[in-house]
């Protein structure tokens, strides 16, 4: 693999200026933008009036604590505009995100807020290896979804060239992949496993393509799925996390040179961890849910949202910034067996961990008697088609995940195509237990 560690001179000087530096600097923004969110969205007035707290309280970082949480359902409740901070019309572009139920959770940007996300989705891009010049295929969707505009603005925004292939079609991707040669590609990990297919299918070695870096996130993934994509098309694997809440793709970003952690742009998205059940802040380097107050928002801001994903913050190395380790998964997504949590990303670790099988998998709970079950739908390689014997394979699944994740659980394993495939987020749980 290439070496693609950026030049300091090219990283913006706050990436590696000094902490204190940056807790003052976000001191600073945080009494702004407390501020700003009580002063102009009558909710934040009244949930602050409500707890009795105000913004000039707002001393020092950890008074944050203070104040109360955002949830995704205020979005729901002030559809479509109602948590605007400034005149509908200085609102530029709005994105919006179906969510599996109610109503869609819909933000709104002003100028500056666009300038703002090219801008930390271009220091993401730098951290992970590209440069100006350079030309990124980018199969996030375009759309609604934050993904696909997010991150052709950051393109432009570092001087690249941007291919904007969106998702789907993938004999198309192969195609383009193959024939314009980008340095780079931004994609959901599970829909890069598609493409990885499709170069399969079309009888093109992976190795062989101009790809030396993939930038992949939206859904959670795990060190041993970077390790298969990087052996597949011999590039690097960084992973890029966001959400639309804040600002949508390149909240933090992976660095190449270190690929242990995201560091977190903590100039304009500020961290907490909290334990999930008591609402409490935790201290560095403990597990809980991550909430992130954004410091420079005009059009929306948000203030202690509770974004459900898991994860701790770690302090910076490759960069000043703290660090969060790969999301674990997010809360909504835990699966309780007997007294036992799962998070997909566990499985996914074994599925990787057990020879023959495809990294493709998806998970079923069902009802069995009044107890809540696990059924794991893999399939065969298809190099392993033809020897392996799926008993054999769905027995050695069943014992890894035993052994390491502590349930039992049934496992079938198709043959190669079985499992269904994503065009973007992949649907790892299918949930059939109210229907017996
Ligand atoms: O998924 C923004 C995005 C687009 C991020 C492209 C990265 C790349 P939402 O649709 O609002 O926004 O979904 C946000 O996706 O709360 C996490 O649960 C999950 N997520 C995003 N990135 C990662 C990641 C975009 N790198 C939700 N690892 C978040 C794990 C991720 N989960």
């Amino acid at each position: 693999m290439k070496d693609l560690t950026p030049k300091k001179s090219d990283l913006d000087p706050i990436e590696i200026a000094s902490v204190d530096e940056i807790r003052s600097l976000q001191l600073e923004r945080l009494k702004w933008s407390v501020r700003h969110a009580y002063d102009n969205v009558p909710m934040y007035k009244k949930r602050f009036d409500d707890a009795g707290v105000h913004p000039d309280d707002l001393k020092t970082l950890s008074d944050l604590a203070k104040f109360p949480f955002t949830y995704k359902n205020d979005l729901r409740d002030n559809y479509p505009f109602g948590l605007f901070a400034v005149p509908r019309e200085e609102i530029i572009r709005i994105h919006a995100s179906s969510g599996t139920t109610g109503k869609a959770t819909v933000v709104g940007y002003t100028q500056n807020d666009i300038d703002v996300w090219a801008d930390t989705v271009a220091r993401s891009l730098r951290a992970s290896g590209l440069r100006k010049g350079d030309m990124v295929h980018n199969a996030y969707g375009y759309g609604l979804f934050t993904g696909g505009l997010g991150a052709h603005y950051g393109i432009e925004r570092l001087g690249a060239t941007v291919v904007p292939m969106s998702g789907g079609q993938t004999e198309k991707q192969v195609g383009l992949i193959t024939d314009f040669k980008p340095d780079g590609i931004m994609v959901t990990p599970s829909y890069m496993l598609n493409i990885l297919e499709g170069f399969r299918k079309a009888g093109i070695d992976p190795r062989s393509c101009s790809l030396s870096v993939g930038i992949f996130g939206a859904e959670p993934w795990t060190n041993a799925m970077r390790l298969e994509v990087e052996a597949a098309f011999d590039m690097h694997a960084v992973d890029i996390y966001g959400l639309s809440e804040i600002m949508g793709p390149g909240v933090a970003n992976e660095c190449v040179e270190t690929k242990d952690g995201l560091h977190v742009w903590e100039d304009h998205y500020y961290p907490e961890i909290i334990n999930p059940a008591t609402g409490e802040v935790v201290e560095d380097g403990e597990e809980g849910e991550l909430v992130f107050t954004t410091l420079t928002k005009e059009g929306m801001p948000m203030i202690r949202y509770r974004t459900r994903d898991l994860t701790t913050l770690l302090p910076g190395t490759a960069r000043s910034m703290r660090r969060m380790a790969k999301i674990t998964g997010r809360s909504d997504d835990m699966i309780i067996l007997r007294g036992v949590n799962v998070f997909p990303t566990q499985v996914e670790e074994q599925v990787m961990a057990t020879g023959g099988l495809s990294p493709h998998f998806q998970i079923e709970l069902y009802k069995a008697g009044r107890m809540d079950a696990m059924r794991v739908f893999v399939e065969v390689t298809p190099e392993a088609a033809d020897n392996l014997s799926k008993t054999a394979a769905a027995r050695m699944l069943t014992k890894h995940i035993k052994d390491m994740i502590g349930v039992s659980t049934e496992v079938v394993v198709g043959d190669p195509g079985d499992v269904a495939r994503s065009q973007g987020k992949a649907v790892r749980v299918i949930d059939n237990r109210d229907k017996e």
